[in-house]
């Protein structure tokens, strides 16, 4: 199965993804990456790993939100993607995206959900004084960092950590989970019934 990823920054998930796929770790092709960003990082990763289309697709072209994803839906059929791996893609997507890729789009939050929640999880996971933290990968539904829940790692939040130390090692748990993910994915391997997932 061929799948995307879509990241609007750094982009050390995608490399992660790409790595483990050049090891023969991820069976199925990354046949896209797309950036709302036209500097991000992550398309810099994905042209130098000869990834067969890197885009830019600029939101500044787009009257709304729906016609952004829309173009971006039409993108990725095309490419008759399989899954969509959000990697750091810094955009909300509206339910126009998520209806016609239900349950294909699997994103990675840097915290274990429920807690947390949003863009700032690392920093309000050390405000709040938890002493574990970690990583989910769920599916992407309609609500922020809802869907069902994949897979998740915890990360020992140590009493001298920074947000910089701690994200540190909690990338360092998404570049082992997310590639593996991906692949479990690509295998058929996961069964969803509801907020369910589990491995067949
Ligand atoms: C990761 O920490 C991920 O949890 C969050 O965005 C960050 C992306 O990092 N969703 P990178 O661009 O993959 O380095």
């Amino acid at each position: 199965m061929d799948f995307a990823v879509l990241a609007s920054g750094n982009g050390s998930n995608l490399q992660a993804i790409i790595n483990a796929a050049k090891k023969g770790k991820i069976r199925g092709k990354l046949k896209l990456v797309i950036s709302d960003k036209a500097d991000a990082r992550a398309l810099e990763r994905a042209r130098k790993a000869g990834v067969p289309k890197v885009l830019f697709v600029d939101p500044k072209g787009f009257p709304s939100r729906e016609d952004y994803d829309d173009e971006l839906v039409s993108i990725l059929r095309k490419e008759k993607v399989g899954l969509v791996v959000l990697a750091g893609f810094m955009r909300i997507l509206s339910p126009v995206f998520i209806r016609a890729f239900r349950y294909k789009v699997i994103n990675v939050h840097p915290a274990l959900l429920p807690a947390f929640k949003g863009g700032h999880a690392v920093k309000d996971s050390l405000a709040y004084g938890v002493r574990v933290t970690g990583v989910t990968v769920h599916f992407v539904d309609e609500q922020v960092d809802h869907g069902a829940i994949i897979a998740q790692g915890a990360v020992e939040v140590k009493p001298k950590d920074t947000v910089e130390t701690l994200s540190k090692r909690i990338h360092k748990m998404e570049h082992v989970l997310y590639p593996k993910v991906v692949d479990n994915f690509l295998r058929g391997k996961y069964k969803v019934s509801g907020r369910i997932v589990r491995m067949k």
